[in-house]
């Protein structure tokens, strides 16, 4: 059996397959109708289709040729900026095949320095003539005006849940799996609009054949939301001991970080039966024990002493 992996094998090569996106998917057709495209800056959240959307774009103009006219770099490259604008200067410099333009496509460019970015700034002017530059990045506010001024500006959202279903559809059906609708939605929960993590899960749970909620949260490493609701509201009821016992079963038996948990927990906090204002409280709570768990606090620790104020609180 050949090893694939789907987040490769199922990477849209057509705008048309792209799924949510479609303010960028429908400006990106106009210019491929064009034949010509600006410089362009994708910034959005991890998984949501900005290297594929670049891919695709390139596969449409370029047709057949598109290896040859498209180059993608990371910029945060340990080797430095001057290694990234050799790369540039190497390509740019051979003839484009079949179009008047290559593509240059920069992956990761909001991990360079103001200065690196000032020196990528002189080196798309210069080599503007024969190439397009699409930068990607997670935040567009950590991209020098000048750059961001020659660029045109999209904004990536993360994939609806909708959007997530169908995508998973497309996968279940590829691959003849069963994926019911619950385990539809824990891939939802657990993703949050990232089309790479919903595809790396369902991968991961595969083997099962016929997936469903109990082997996502498995795979995934993530509490099950009614396991931390129940713990909680032990803890709000005054239920300590269960409340304790909950929590070492999270943590000793599921074998869950506590980061892992206290993420839970806050995932959980806006729909327990509680005024706003004790919410309120109880999440400035969650931020301090999850600043002590950073630091290195004993997650048992941490955690009981954060379950004891949510008794305090819901009393
Ligand atoms: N809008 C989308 N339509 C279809 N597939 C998508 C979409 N967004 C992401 N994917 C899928 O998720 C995976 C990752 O997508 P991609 O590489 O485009 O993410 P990205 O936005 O560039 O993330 P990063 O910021 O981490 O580089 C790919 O397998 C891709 O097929
Ligand atoms: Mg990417």
């Amino acid at each position: 059996m050949k090893l694939e992996i789907w987040t490769e094998k199922y990477r849209p090569t057509k705008l048309d397959d792209v799924v949510n996106q479609t303010h960028v998917v429908s400006r990106l057709k106009a210019w491929v109708k064009k034949g010509s495209i600006p410089h362009m800056l994708f910034a959005g959240p991890a998984g949501v289709g900005k290297t594929t959307l670049a891919l695709a774009l390139a596969q449409e103009i370029f047709g057949e040729n598109w290896k040859k006219n498209f180059q993608e770099t990371n910029a945060s490259d340990e080797r430095g900026i001057n290694v990234v604008r050799g790369r540039i200067k190497d390509f740019a410099r051979i003839k484009s095949i079949g179009a008047d333009f290559k593509i240059v496509f920069l992956d990761e460019s909001d991990a360079l320095t103001k200065e690196a970015q000032q020196a990528l700034r002189r080196t798309i002017e210069k080599f503007s003539g024969s190439c397009r530059f699409i930068l990607s990045c997670n935040y567009s506010n950590k991209i020098i005006d000048p750059i961001q001024s020659r660029m045109s500006v999209f904004r990536f959202k993360r994939i609806s849940e909708k959007d997530v279903g169908v995508y998973v559809d497309r996968i279940a059906k590829g691959e003849g799996l069963t994926v019911d609708a619950d385990a539809k939605k824990a891939i939802c929960d657990i993703s949050e609009g990232d089309l790479r993590q919903a595809t790396n899960l369902l991968q991961s749970c595969s083997t099962f054949g016929k997936i469903t909620k109990e082997s996502i949260y498995d795979a995934s490493s993530q509490s099950k939301p009614e396991d931390i609701k129940n713990m909680i509201n032990n803890a709000i009821n005054g239920n300590f001991p269960d409340a304790r016992k909950q929590l070492y079963e999270l943590l000793i038996i599921q074998g869950l970080s506590g980061e892992d948990v206290i993420k839970g927990i806050h995932r959980e906090l806006y729909s327990l039966s509680l005024p706003d204002e004790k919410k309120i409280n109880l999440v400035e709570q969650i931020g301090e024990f999850e600043y002590r768990l950073n630091q290195g606090g004993s997650p048992e620790i941490q955690l009981e002493a954060l379950l004891a104020q949510f008794m305090k609180y819901g009393k």
